[in-house]
Parts: C-alpha cells; structure tokens; sequence
C-alpha cells in the first residue's frame, strides 16, 4: 500500500463564530486522484484552503510528508511541494500566458522556467498557440487551463484543484477532465475539489462526501458512483 502523502486528522475551522469545518478527517495516498465533492456551501473550499494555512485551522492536524504543517507559513507550504489552483481560476488579468506561467514558478533555477514551460504547452497546446496573448482576454476554458499550468509550474507534488469545471461549457469540461487523466498518469497527486460529481468520480481513486462541513460518505470513485445517497443528490438521480 502506498503511503499518505497528506493527511487531514479531526480539522475543526471557524469563520468568526460559525463552524465551516467539523472533525474533519482524510487522506490522499501518493499517486492518488482523490475528490471531495457537495453542494454549494458544504466547506469544500474551505478545507482546501485550510491546507494553505488560509483560513487557519482552529483545532486538529494537518500532516504532509510526515510533517505537521498546521501552523506553517503559506510560503513554506508552497516552497515544499503544495500547488493550488483556486476556485474561480484567478489568473492575472493583463499578463500574457506566459507571463502568468513564470508566475506559477518557485525559484529551482532558471535553468528548468524554459523546459517546464514547454511541458505546459504540451499539456494544454492552447496555451501555446496564445502564449502572448492577455490572459483576460482570453475564454474561461483557457484561463481555466492557464490556472492550472501555472500552478504546475511549481513543480508539485500534490495539486489542489478548486472547481476546474465551473462555468464551462460540456466539451471544455471533457478537454480539461482528459488533461487532468493524463497528468494523474504520469504519476502527479491530484486533490479535486468539484460541483460536477460525475466527472469528478469517474476520474478519481477515491472521493469524499462533504455535507455541511463534515464528511459524510467516502469510498472508491466507483463505488460512489453507484451509491444512491450520491445518486439523488449529486448525480441528478442517474
Ligand atoms: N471568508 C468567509 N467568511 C465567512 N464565511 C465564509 C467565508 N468563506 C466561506 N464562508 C462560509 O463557509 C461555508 C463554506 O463555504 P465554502 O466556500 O467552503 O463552500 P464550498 O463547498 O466551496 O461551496 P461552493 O460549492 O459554492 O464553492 C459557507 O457557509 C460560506 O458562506
Ligand atoms: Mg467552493
């Protein structure tokens, strides 16, 4: 069995004096796609949020690589290996592709911006046909791609994803869905945080139900597929 390579252990999180996240517990193996998916409001992109420190975890853990990383800097976390793509795919607005892409880059050296850059162009070949253009001006579907790939470009070894669907139309979804396969194939740790649970789950080793900021139902993504809890709830009743 592989090792977790991040563990979430009883993660109590407090906006003021409402409680957003209730003992929350779990894992993602090294090499996994595990999603967390529930309704609008459920605390999911609270819990991704909390990894970063922001917001701060009031009570329980949060281990990475054996390390305890509840009470450490953002930066820390992001130097060590943690990428996150949040929700609503925030690029900057009058920065070029590529532009964005450098910002995506920790400093490794210089030496690696050139050939790391070429890979995102090889995943998201969009992305190379606009490498000068302003990321404002292009579609949600690119800009949700750029968020990614920069956020790859720190090299991670566990990406957080928030909502890479949202707002997207069916066939952008699919492109996106296929490029997120190929990353988990080439060994990459994904955490996927998603509204679009059939996708999601297709696409996962495991997944996590949240329901008002507890996890309520966990198991492979296939056997959630099939579970009629998930069913009626998050996949429409198909
Ligand atoms: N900065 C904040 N201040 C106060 N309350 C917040 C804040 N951010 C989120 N909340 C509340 O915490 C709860 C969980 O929100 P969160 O954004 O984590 O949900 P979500 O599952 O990501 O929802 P969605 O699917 O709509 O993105 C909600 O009730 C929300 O109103
Ligand atoms: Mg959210």
């Amino acid at each position: 069995m592989s090792k977790p390579i991040l563990e979430l252990k009883d993660l109590d999180v407090f906006y003021g004096p409402i409680q957003a996240l209730k003992k929350v517990s779990l894992h993602i193996n090294e090499g996994e796609t595990v999603s967390l998916i529930g309704s609008n409001g459920a605390g999911k992109s609270t819990l991704l949020m909390s990894i970063f420190g922001q917001p701060r975890a009031a009570d329980g853990q949060i281990i990475y690589q054996g390390v305890d990383i509840t009470h450490k800097s953002s930066h820390y976390i992001a130097s060590n290996g943690i990428a996150q793509s949040p929700e609503g795919r925030r690029v900057f607005p009058d920065m070029t592709v590529e532009e964005n892409l450098l910002m995506g880059t920790i400093p490794i050296g210089d030496q690696y911006v050139k050939e790391d850059m070429q890979r995102m162009f090889e995943l998201f070949p969009r992305l190379e046909e606009r490498r000068t253009q302003r990321a404002m001006t292009m579609s949600g579907g690119e800009q949700q791609m750029l968020a990614i790939a920069r956020a790859l470009m720190s090299r991670p070894k566990l990406l957080l994803l928030d909502e890479p669907s949202l707002g997207l139309a069916p066939i952008v979804v699919k492109q996106i869905f296929a490029t997120l396969r190929e990353l988990a194939s080439t060994g990459m740790t994904i955490f996927l945080v998603e509204q679009n649970a059939n996708h999601a789950l297709k696409l996962s080793d495991r997944a996590y139900v949240m329901v008002n900021g507890e996890i309520r139902l966990s198991g492979t993504g296939k056997e959630l597929l099939v579970n009629d809890e998930v069913r009626n709830a998050y996949l429409g009743g198909h």
